[in-house]
């Protein structure tokens, strides 16, 4: 690893730009998906706000953080005051609700880690899990449509990650693999870590967007518009960029002492958060700090073998980069 980590891109590396950009083009929605999704809101909503006038649905996730791809299930956060109230009272209500206006396989799974009503649109064929006030999530999801406006490589990496992550069976977080909001995560870092830098870290900067949720600070600077230009001085090509990623995470990261942080813009010491030891079900063998909930450490379902999979698909994506003759067709194949 030491010596690959000395190791130089391949010199035909834009040779392979306009494939990643096809791959990056094939993968995102169609306008008319935008417009499907917006109806299914709008039935909820009339539902919702027949029964709670005070609730308010957000959608979340994949869908509202620009990092979805085509036929992605729309998550949906129900935001409501609930007194003493159970979640799983109101979701049942919910369920019920829905079920009376045909729509699919609407199920309330209540016991679930993060409780949910799944259903099935059949006029749009959309799928939908409705959580309660999951706000923070719809923090986080405004924190990563911030970072994809101020340049347009984030969008083109993530995307090409997560499809790389999705065909190689590593976007499992149940099977100990990662989500893709924790590799969005590791891409926003990647790119603030770029010299010239690509990407900025908001939370460093002036404050112009600030909530408190869960007893949880979010604050950081939003007004992105501004950043428009933030990364022009890196001329870095996509290819590179994904060359460089593959190699960063198979030979140079220190998975035994570092914690990857969007918050500082940095790296962090285990040690200083305390990550140094398995807590119950939690491990820590490959660090990702939640960009809010600074506790939560987004690779703490990798377990020690889990661990292995994944680093072995990094080093075979980083080969894959370095030596292949069709990299954007090896890299994507079917594990
Ligand atoms: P795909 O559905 O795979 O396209 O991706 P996604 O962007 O919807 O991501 P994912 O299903 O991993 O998570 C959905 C949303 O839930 C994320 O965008 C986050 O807002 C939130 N989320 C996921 N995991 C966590 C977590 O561990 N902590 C917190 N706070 N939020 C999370
Ligand atoms: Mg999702």
């Amino acid at each position: 690893r030491n010596v690959k980590r000395q190791m130089a891109c391949r010199s035909d590396i834009n040779s392979f730009n306009a494939p990643f950009l096809a791959v990056f083009e094939s993968l995102i929605p169609a306008d008319e998906e935008k417009v499907k999704q917006k109806q299914l809101m709008m039935l909820l909503e009339k539902h919702v706000s027949k029964e709670w006038p005070e609730a308010r649905l957000h959608v979340y996730g994949s869908c509202a953080n620009s990092f979805g791809f085509s036929k992605s299930d729309i998550d949906v956060c129900l935001a409501m005051e609930l007194g003493n109230i159970d979640k799983s009272e109101i979701l049942l209500k919910l369920a019920d609700i829905l079920q009376s206006d045909n729509l699919q396989n609407v199920q309330a799974l209540t016991r679930a880690r993060v409780p949910i009503v799944k259903l099935k649109d059949p006029v749009t064929g959309i799928s939908c899990d409705i959580c309660v006030n999951n706000v923070l999530a719809v923090v986080n999801t405004k924190l990563l449509r911030d970072y994809a406006q101020i340049d347009v490589r984030l969008r083109q990496l993530a995307f090409i990650i997560k499809h790389w992550a999705k065909s190689r069976g590593v976007n499992e977080t149940y099977q100990g693999t990662l989500s893709s909001y924790a590799y969005v995560l590791m891409c926003i870092h990647f790119l603030q870590q770029r010299r010239p830098a690509i990407l900025p870290c908001l939370q460093g900067m002036e404050i112009t967007y600030f909530t408190i949720v869960d007893n949880v600070e979010c604050a950081y600077f939003d007004q992105v518009e501004k950043l428009q230009n933030f990364g022009l001085r890196n001329g870095e090509s996509i290819a590179q960029l994904v060359w460089a990623f593959f190699h960063y995470w198979a030979y140079c990261h220190d998975y035994a002492n570092d914690v990857i942080s969007v918050r500082t813009g940095s790296t962090l010491s285990k040690r200083a958060k305390d990550w140094t030891r398995r807590v119950g079900n939690d491990r820590h063998l490959i660090c990702i700090e939640d960009p809010f909930e600074v506790s939560h450490d987004l690779g703490r379902v990798v377990d020690k073998y889990s661990i292995r999979v994944l680093r072995e698909e990094f080093e075979r994506a980083a080969e894959i980069m370095q030596y292949d003759h069709n990299p954007c067709v090896t890299l994507f194949e079917p594990y």
